[in-house]
């Protein structure tokens, strides 16, 4: 399996604190199935100011302590961009990190505050649209306006916005209601990816196979393995790290 949202840099955000966290993160990984991640550090000015060439060193020395040690996960990088203004900056210097490309659109993985969706979020997602980047909405079944309400995020999804759930959510680690508006967005067709979102042990792990079962109920096998193999697969093969 492919996971394209986790946090396994140590000390870049609210990932593992220190190194022998992240490996443990790492091995579990494997553990679990997961044969490449695309390693997500956040994105957020004057809380976690991290950019392209910094995540860009970042996964090169952590790709070197995990061939040190012989653990097996294949790691790309790119970042998870809360949404705001500074993303037009970003796209237009090029340095607006991306998943990969899939369809002849590049991936960003965008994440919305919890508590509801900003004023102009859609027409962020436009601009970025018309520029041929995607947004990939990050685990909206965890916003309260679309735990409230699944319908507030249909509008993104009719523009082409992407989303992501996270397994945990899909699984029930997160309660019975973000299980049950994860279900809801399955059964509409509008889940294009489920991934991690690891952060630490035990509470977050880099865990998709739960998840996938948990939808296997919903849209069947083949589409299950779409969601957490394929699709994600094939954003990764063009990931930075894999050019
Ligand atoms: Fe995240």
């Amino acid at each position: 399996m492919v996971d394209v949202h986790c946090h396994l840099f140590p000390g870049i955000d609210d990932g593992p604190l220190a190194l022998k966290q992240a490996i443990a993160l790492a091995q579990r990984a494997v553990a679990a199935g997961i044969e490449t991640a695309i390693v997500t550090p956040h994105i957020l000015p004057n809380r976690y100011d991290n950019t392209l060439a910094g995540i860009r060193d970042a996964a090169a020395s952590f790709r070197d302590e995990l061939l040190a040690r012989d653990i097996a996960l294949e790691i790309g990088y790119a970042a998870e961009v809360r949404i705001g203004p500074e993303i037009m900056a970003l796209a237009e210097a090029q340095t607006l990190p991306l998943l990969g490309t899939i369809e002849g659109y590049g991936i960003v993985l965008l994440e919305f505050p919890d508590s509801h969706i900003l004023p102009g979020s859609d027409k962020l997602a436009a601009w970025l649209l018309e520029r041929n980047i995607r947004p990939l909405i990050a685990h909206p079944e965890r916003n309260k306006e679309v735990m409230r309400d699944v319908e507030s995020i249909a509008r993104f999804v009719q523009m082409g916005c992407w989303l992501q759930l996270t397994a945990g959510s899909v699984s029930g680690v997160f309660g019975p209601r973000c299980r049950e508006r994860s279900r809801e967005l399955l059964e509409r067709g509008w889940v294009h990816l489920i991934a991690s979102d690891a952060h630490d042990m035990p509470a977050r792990q880099p865990e998709l196979e739960p998840g996938r079962v948990a939808a296997e109920e919903i849209v069947g096998e083949a589409e299950s393995w779409r969601l957490v193999r394929e699709r994600p697969g094939a954003i990764a093969a063009t990931n930075y790290a894999f050019q």
